[in-house]
């Protein structure tokens, strides 16, 4: 039977940190065995935010494809590419931006939510809402249908946007007959990663986050300063470990031992630094091959480079392949046809 084709897609506009090891790149290493796997690398989304910055998008794509071939995401298995190399993406969005309507993308949760945090941080003027900010799902549909993507593994903020993309899929289907797939959410079974700080969600503007290319002093300072029951003053206090952060990581890093440090800080047999130190050690044990190969591949940019250029190459083909299904469609494949009159 023929593979599943999943499509997903990350911003580069930071480092991995423990969140997204934890909730998106564990299920995506799971995934990468079973399924026909595309992950885009989505500069071009990251600059809708970051147009005036081009330098940390550049940076950022190496940065960022470095991280996940260090946790074992294999270019063999997944084809890693870079949204921008692929003009198909574009052309996509500019046909269906007709489809869509304003109020149903200012309608969309996502990016209301967006546009909320927008107006919050610039003022309320609306000034720093662009159209490419607007348009993104638009976009983010043409992603996904460029590669025929069935599956598209996303966390729940994301889901608005699936649903969106599944409503212009069907709208083109319906005008100009069936050539796009409709795709389905993947939700991934890992819930989101608290941050150190006991925030519901890690992440990189929240300040909370661990990141994978923390070095270790880096790490023993944020853990010594992570959120611990705040009724244990003493060493010897009794405390409850589902309220610590601490504890919540240990989970995370080291099962072996989770029962010990929960049955032990509940009758106050371990103290919060003895218990932090031992976190520390742990995720440093947890690092060090991620760290190896980081390391490796920060030495060997052109290797990076070259897993680029071939995963960009492979998902080109399908999206051209695609192209040509959606001109012909929409009766915009003027010189394919002289080509065929000329055979
Ligand atoms: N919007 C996604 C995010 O911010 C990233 C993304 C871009 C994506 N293109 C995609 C996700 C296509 C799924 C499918 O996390």
């Amino acid at each position: 039977m023929e593979k599943k084709t999943i499509l997903t897609g990350i911003r580069p506009t930071g480092n991995l940190h423990f969140g997204h090891l934890f909730g998106a790149g564990k299920t995506w290493l799971e995934l990468q065995d079973k399924y026909d796997f595309y992950l885009e690398i989505a500069d071009v989304q990251a600059l809708t935010d970051n147009f005036h910055n081009p330098s940390k998008v550049h940076l950022n794509v190496f940065e960022l494809t470095s991280d996940l071939l260090s946790i074992g995401i294999d270019p063999k298995k997944v084809h890693i590419f870079i949204q921008s190399q692929i003009p198909e993406i574009a052309e996509l969005t500019v046909f269906y931006s007709n489809l869509v309507t304003m109020a149903r993308l200012y309608r969309n949760p996502t990016v209301k939510t967006e546009i909320a945090q927008k107006k919050a941080l610039f003022g309320n003027d609306g000034e720093s809402v662009t159209y490419g900010f607007v348009g993104y799902p638009v976009s983010q549909a043409a992603d996904i249908t460029a590669f025929k993507g069935e599956l598209v593994p996303v966390g729940e903020d994301q889901l608005p946007l699936i649903e969106q993309c599944r409503e212009i899929v069907r709208k083109f289907n319906s005008i100009y007959g069936d050539i796009l797939k409709e795709p389905e959410p993947y939700l991934s079974k890992t819930p989101r990663i608290k941050g150190l700080d006991g925030n519901e969600k890690m992440g990189k503007s929240l300040g909370n986050a661990i990141f994978l290319v923390d070095d270790d002093e880096t790490i023993s300072k944020k853990v010594m300063s992570a959120v611990t029951d705040p009724q244990k003053i003493k060493k010897d206090d009794p405390a409850n470990p589902e309220i610590c952060m601490v504890y919540y990581y240990h989970k995370l890093v080291n099962q072996e031992n989770v029962e010990t440090v929960c049955e032990e800080c509940k009758k106050g047999a371990r103290g919060c630094v003895q218990c932090k130190k031992e976190l520390i050690g742990k995720m440093n044990e947890f690092l060090k091959e991620i760290r190896e190969k980081k390391h490796y591949y920060r030495e060997h940019p052109e290797e990076v480079l070259a897993i680029l250029k071939k995963g960009t190459e492979d998902a080109r083909k399908v999206a051209v392949s695609t192209m040509r299904d959606v001109k012909e469609a929409m009766q915009i494949d003027y010189f394919e046809k002289e080509n065929n009159h000329d055979e």
